[in-house]
């Protein structure tokens, strides 16, 4: 295992990513871990993340001083290379007016002996990196020695004989294109690490502490239509078999074709105890006149919860006490709630889940996703056989279509807006574009406007259409998608789907737009 101490740098995550997609399990840990603490755990090396403070900083988090004095490995990148000079006796200048950032080229120092010089095995003499830092090393810990500079910076990366590595660039982000080999090279050369994380072995890990922490209880799983539920229930299933019991609520407000692939699949294919609780009419009776999102969001959540009760009560009644509800939380949720435990944010949205239940539900959570990567999610679906389709499906906000026809939601609206946006879908996996959108959708909008068809007027909605490309889903840019698979897209709609006369295509950022229109 390798932990990273997390110093509060945005690319915190992309770095425990990068690290398992070399085949090594990493995992994220606050900066008051201690070195004690890790060693019982089993961790090979340490990296410590970037930061946006300056080492000097009154309350600048520190780590535990043990760490550096151990003889664990460890990488300091950006904050974690200041805090290693400075902890070690060297020393670091703000460079308030000389703020770099942005590209840079390295020059690797050839005359470099110590075995920290490994870091840089196979990467090129000179090379790109991002840097994106106030303050730098000016001068080295003893013992150190450095092991690459720039033309603005004397000390780049450094290393010593000890395994103590630091690069003031991020060999985490694309745009140092060598970064991957640097990582690979701490992990393998440097740590020693084998590459026992695969997709094979997290099935097997998650099955284990599955069957560790249920026993023999039975445990109940929501299912939503998306990926993670989805692959939750896959992993318990194959744990404990038949005490698990999936529920489906079907809304209604899933896009075309998804409430009977969840049933066919689950039911038929992978022969899954499966309840489906048939509650459209509950949930269009609640949403009945409603305009306001956030409206929308908490009826919809209360009556999700309504009926997701019910089931379970049933289910207990006819069955046996049901002690665990399995949900399909992932590794960033986990990292992020924390965060967001110290700081004050605005609710934009409040992204009520609908398979996200109150507190007071008396279960015991079982999450096996709870340490799980988007990507390596999807990997373990393909493995556990869920279809293709399925395991790339963008993801789907827990009010589903209801926030995405605007003002009051009708059967005959979802209607609508089920059939344009299965059409916009297709022509993505047609195109082959599907993948690289990180979400693609139709809104229905309640503008009427004019058009001609034939020989008559017509007086029709207006349908937007929305791409967006992201890492994150907290900014997002418009995709650019051709004109011509636009085109065939409006032309389609507006002929197949009626109701509707003209669309739009959204070319708005996030931010300031939201990716969703509610
Ligand atoms: P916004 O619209 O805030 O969306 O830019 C960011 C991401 O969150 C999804 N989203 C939701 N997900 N419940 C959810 O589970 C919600 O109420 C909700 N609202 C937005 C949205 O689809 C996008 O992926």
């Amino acid at each position: 295992m390798i932990a990273i101490i997390d110093f509060g740098s945005q690319y915190t995550q992309l770095i425990a990513r990068r690290v398992r997609e070399l085949g090594v399990y990493s995992e994220i840990v606050p900066a008051s871990t201690t070195a004690a603490d890790l060693r019982g755990r089993g961790c090979q090396g340490v990296i410590l993340s970037g930061g946006p403070n300056s080492v000097y900083e009154p309350g600048a988090p520190h780590g535990d001083p043990a760490l550096l004095q151990g003889d664990l490995p460890i990488l300091g990148i950006c904050y974690g290379m200041q805090l290693m000079a400075l902890e070690l006796g060297g020393e670091v200048t703000l460079t308030t007016e000389r703020r770099a950032y942005g590209p840079a080229t390295i020059t690797i120092n050839p005359a470099a002996t110590s075995p920290a010089a490994a870091i840089f095995a196979g990467v090129s003499p000179t090379t790109q990196v991002w840097m994106s830092h106030g303050d730098s090393v000016a001068r080295l810990p003893a013992g150190f020695e450095v092991l690459a500079s720039s033309e603005h910076n004397p000390i780049v990366a450094m290393g010593n004989a000890q395994g103590l590595i630091s690069l003031q660039f991020h060999p985490e982000v694309m745009h140092t294109p060598e970064g991957r080999q640097m990582l690979a090279n701490f992990l393998f050369a440097i740590c020693g690490c084998a590459t026992d994380w695969t997709t094979a072995n997290v099935i097997e890990d998650a099955v284990k502490r599955v069957q560790a922490q249920v026993g023999t209880g039975r445990v109940i799983c929501g299912l939503s239509g998306g990926v993670d539920s989805a692959v939750a229930a896959l992993l318990i299933h194959r744990a404990i078999g038949d005490q698990l019991t999936c529920v489906f609520v079907d809304t209604g407000l899933l896009r075309q074709g998804e409430a009977e692939q969840v049933i066919t699949s689950f039911r038929d294919h992978f022969r899954i105890p499966l309840v489906v609780a048939e509650a459209r009419q509950q949930f269009l009776a609640a949403l009945a006149d409603i305009e306001e999102p956030e409206t929308k969001r908490k009826r919809i959540g209360a009556t999700f919860i309504r009926v997701f009760e019910a089931e379970a009560a049933k289910l207990a009644a006819a069955g046996g006490e049901i002690a665990f509800l399995a949900q399909g939380t992932l590794y960033p949720d986990v990292i992020e709630s924390k965060s967001h435990d110290t700081q004050a944010s605005q609710t934009i949205k409040t992204h009520h889940n609908v398979g996200g239940l109150p507190e007071d539900l008396s279960f015991t959570l079982v999450e096996p996703l709870r340490y799980l990567f988007k990507d390596e999610v999807r990997a373990i679906g393909a493995q556990l056989g869920l279809p293709e389709e399925w395991v790339w499906r963008h993801p789907f906000p827990g009010p589903g279509l209801a926030i995405r026809v605007i003002g009051a939601v009708t059967e005959e609206r979802l209607a609508t807006l089920r059939a344009a946006d299965a059409i916009f879908i297709e022509a993505l996996h047609a195109a082959g574009l599907y993948r690289e959108i990180g979400q693609a959708f139709a809104v229905l909008t309640p503008v009427r406007s004019v058009g001609v068809m034939g020989d008559y007027r017509t007086y029709a909605h207006v349908l937007a259409l929305r791409a967006v490309t992201t890492d994150d889903f907290m900014t997002a840019d418009w995709t650019r998608l051709p004109y011509d698979l636009l085109g065939r897209v409006a032309n389609r709609i507006v002929n197949e789907v009626p109701g509707i006369n003209r669309v739009v295509f959204d070319i708005t950022s996030k931010p300031p737009a939201t990716i969703e229109w509610e």
